[in-house]
């Protein structure tokens, strides 16, 4: 495993690995149980000491580009309500009403000058401060300033939103990224795409299970056979651990071409999928031409139920050259294909997996010494879990 090569000489490693007809390897397997998927207290400690500690992905900042534009979102502890704010920076709060507790904001997603609850409607300015309490003379006295959406900590950075679900804690995304991941998203200039579309999928299946299945490298000629697998490459991963976040180029079939011959100075980024993992929950893919978003979040009491979001970022219309009904149609056909081998091929075998981990005599299981993402995401997991449990 090598650390920050030139990329086209970590892809020319990735070529010297299919060569040898091997991968990037850890040391030793590593052992997991069924009950890691189904332990409700497990679970509350994954929301506290996960989502309610570091920052995760909930947005493209393209999803909200205009002041007062707004979407929500069910995080593992709180209800968010996530606002773009009169001077361009975002803003998070726990989407309830600071009155009775009714949630605030129904809607996905919109553009509202101030959030009225439906309730009794008091109203709620942008930046979260109370604006109105209907006949007010009745409350008499209160202080209103005390009586404000509750703020999350939030920061766009790298194109993307990013909170931590916990009001008392505070955020610094380049910090979490480490020196290594934060250069390498700035490389990428995210804030410059546009988010085609996004959307997001209710699963019956442990958000731990997702996140596992879209950082193998090693199921893709078993579960793709038609489709994945004929195009990328089964178990060769050429990969970097950065101690929290990690990344691998996975070489195409494309490349064999480049098997025999020397590729000289011949560009190899077409020949590749550039795979991130971003610590909790997010798989960033770097195609040749776009990136794709895949984020997991626990569900807020159930640990076999989780929700998944798929986001593609491509360069905007006016900047692709392309027709807007040209453009449109290049990325839908891109969404969909993406979209199809999940919900045909991924998703059931996921479901299928959690059934599994409800089986009470599970037995212990492994993460091969190939399973590289997988045992970096399985190890910072349970560092923080153990962060946390020290801590209190
Ligand atoms: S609960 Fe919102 S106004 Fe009463
Ligand atoms: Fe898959």
């Amino acid at each position: 495993m090598t650390t920050s090569l030139p990329r086209q000489d970590r892809i020319r490693r990735a070529i010297e690995l299919l060569r040898h007809d091997t991968t990037d390897k850890f040391d030793d397997v590593v052992g997991f149980t069924a009950q890691e998927f189904i332990d409700p207290v497990l679970a509350q400690e994954e929301r506290d000491y996960v989502f309610g500690q570091v920052p995760s992905i909930v947005a493209h900042g393209s999803e909200i580009a205009k002041p007062y534009d707004f979407l929500t979102v069910t995080m593992p502890r709180n209800n968010v309500l996530v606002v773009r704010q009169k001077d361009g920076s975002v803003k998070a709060f726990v989407n309830l009403c600071r009155h009775r507790g009714a949630l605030l904001e129904q809607n996905e997603k919109g553009r509202c000058r101030f959030f009225s609850c439906a309730y009794h409607r008091w109203s709620y300015d942008p930046d979260g401060s109370l604006r109105m309490i209907t006949r007010d003379n009745t409350f008499g006295d209160i202080d209103r300033s005390a009586q404000g959406l509750v703020e999350l900590p939030c920061e766009e950075r790298h194109g993307f939103i990013w909170i931590i679900d916990n009001a008392h804690a505070s955020i610094n995304v380049a910090e979490w990224l480490g020196p290594e991941m934060d250069t390498i998203l700035a490389g990428y200039h995210l804030d410059e795409l546009t988010c085609f579309r996004a959307a997001g999928f209710d699963e019956p299946t442990n958000w731990k299970i997702m996140q596992d299945a879209f950082l193998d490298g090693y199921h893709i000629q078993y579960a793709h056979p038609n489709s994945a697998g004929k195009i990328i490459h089964t178990n060769v991963m050429a990969f970097e651990d950065f101690g929290r976040h990690c990344r691998f180029i996975a070489p195409r079939k494309s490349i064999d071409r480049w098997l025999e011959e020397d590729p000289g100075d011949q560009p190899l980024d077409p020949y590749v999928t550039e795979t991130h993992f971003l610590l909790p929950n997010s798989t960033l893919l770097r195609q040749p031409d776009h990136f794709q978003l895949l984020t997991f979040r626990p569900h807020p009491t159930d640990p076999t139920r989780s929700r998944m979001e798929q986001r593609l970022m491509v360069p905007p219309v006016e900047a692709s050259g392309l027709e807007q009904s040209h453009w449109e149609h290049r990325w839908d056909k891109n969404w969909q294909i993406l979209l199809t081998v999940l919900h045909n091929e991924d998703f059931p075998l996921l479901r299928d997996s959690q059934q599994g981990m409800g089986s009470a005599d599970a037995g212990g299981m492994l993460l091969g010494r190939n399973e590289v993402a997988n045992q970096v995401f399985h190890r910072e997991i349970r560092k923080l879990l153990a962060q946390g449990r020290a801590a209190t």
